[in-house]
């Protein structure tokens, strides 16, 4: 299959190239690079020996969106870009509306005006409403308290009543629990501008010495050791997650919704312990006042994916570790620009 990729340069988005190139899939990569660098395809073609199109564009130019689905030849659509930082969304909701609302909207038109009809979006956990027993199912109470997180219940709803609409559309949601890890060759991870947000790309940082020590974000939650509790998925699982639901979606009209997740919780302590065997040294932290807007435990009930995609993830948090510090150690300041 041709499939456009939006995003298509960003963390997830560039694995799942890799996953897809490798399944004998053509990717065409689209990316505005507000969150990521061309020079990741040079990586990708290390990898695959092959080197899929990278067009610098806008997913909220509908005409040049709907040119490229045309002139690739797409099939489908895996819609990536979004703005992602919950603490910015805060800060800047219009940004996030604008770019995740607006370019859901714009890409969605172009799929019209050029018959594309299979669509899988990024979405996640976070539209798991927080006060519920774990693990989260899909049919599980939906709510959200971040303008980012309102994005993505949004675009979920947008997408499903265009797919009730119209019975010729197979649209399907993918809700992420914790994205980590890197490409195992070392040579392709996640590249956070500025200090990062997320535990573990702030982990590696410590490790190759850019920050001096990790802020443990609260230790009095009712979890195993007090610290907040995550699942957390390797990339290169939720990359091959994405090949197994474009082949589920194919040809299967309707509207579809998956956890991807790994279904078990892990403590930032023992991310903290398994980061430190791999990197072999004792990782400094100090505990600090939890974080506002965050839950104890989180993590999903992965067995809808299982049974109908026939995926599930494989990868430990020893090997999500082990990647993580290889990327990081070979490119401690990331992509170069
Ligand atoms: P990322 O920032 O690395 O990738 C997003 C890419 O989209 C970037 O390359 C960025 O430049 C591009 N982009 C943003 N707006 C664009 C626009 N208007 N036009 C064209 N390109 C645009 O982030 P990621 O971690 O790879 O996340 C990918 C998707 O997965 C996002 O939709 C994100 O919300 C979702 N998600 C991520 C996580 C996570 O923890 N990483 C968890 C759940 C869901
Ligand atoms: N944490 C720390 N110190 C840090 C960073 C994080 O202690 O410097 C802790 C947090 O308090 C939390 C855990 O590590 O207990 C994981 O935090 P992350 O920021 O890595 O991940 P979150 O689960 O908070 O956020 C992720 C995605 C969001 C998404 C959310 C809900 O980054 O996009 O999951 O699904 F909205």
């Amino acid at each position: 299959m041709r499939i456009l990729v939006t995003g298509g340069a960003g963390y997830i988005a560039s694995h799942t190239a890799v996953s897809l190139l490798d399944r004998g899939h053509q990717p065409v990569l689209l990316d505005n690079f507000c969150n990521s660098k061309p020079a990741v395809l040079d990586r990708i073609e290390a990898l695959t020996r092959q080197r899929p199109t990278l067009l610098k564009m806008d997913v909220r130019d509908t005409d040049a969106v709907a040119r490229a689905l045309r002139e690739h030849d797409c099939q489908a659509v895996i819609h990536f870009a979004a703005l992602k930082a919950v603490g910015e969304s805060v800060e800047k909701p219009l940004a996030y509306y604008e770019n995740n609302i607006q370019g859901t909207l714009s890409l969605l038109a172009a799929m019209r005006s050029s018959g594309v009809k299979t669509l899988v979006f990024s979405s996640s956990a976070t539209v798991y409403s927080a006060d519920q027993p774990m693990p989260l199912r899909e049919d599980g109470l939906l709510g959200t308290s971040s303008p980012y997180g309102r994005t993505k219940l949004m675009v979920e709803n947008i997408l499903a009543d265009v797919a009730a609409a119209d019975k010729t559309l197979s649209f399907t949601s993918l809700r992420y629990f914790n994205p980590v890890g890197a490409h195992p060759s070392g040579t392709m991870g996640e590249d956070p501008r500025g200090i990062p947000n997320n535990l573990m790309p702030f982990v590696a940082q410590v490790a190759v010495g850019r920050l001096p020590r990790l802020r443990v974000f609260g230790n009095d939650y009712p979890t195993v050791d007090g610290t907040g509790m995550r699942d957390y998925i390797h990339v290169c699982d939720l990359a091959e997650g994405h090949v197994s639901a474009l082949n589920h979606a194919h040809g299967r009209a309707g509207w579809h919704v998956f956890n991807l997740g790994t279904g078990q919780g892990t403590s930032v302590m023992q991310v903290l312990q398994a980061f430190s065997l791999a990197c072999g040294r004792e990782l400094p932290y100090e505990v600090v006042p939890r974080r506002s807007g965050d839950v104890a435990a989180c993590w999903a009930d992965p067995h809808h994916a299982e049974s109908t995609l026939g995926w599930r993830a494989s990868r430990t948090l020893e090997m999500m570790c082990a990647d993580a510090w290889r990327w990081q150690s070979a490119n401690p300041m990331g992509y170069p620009d």
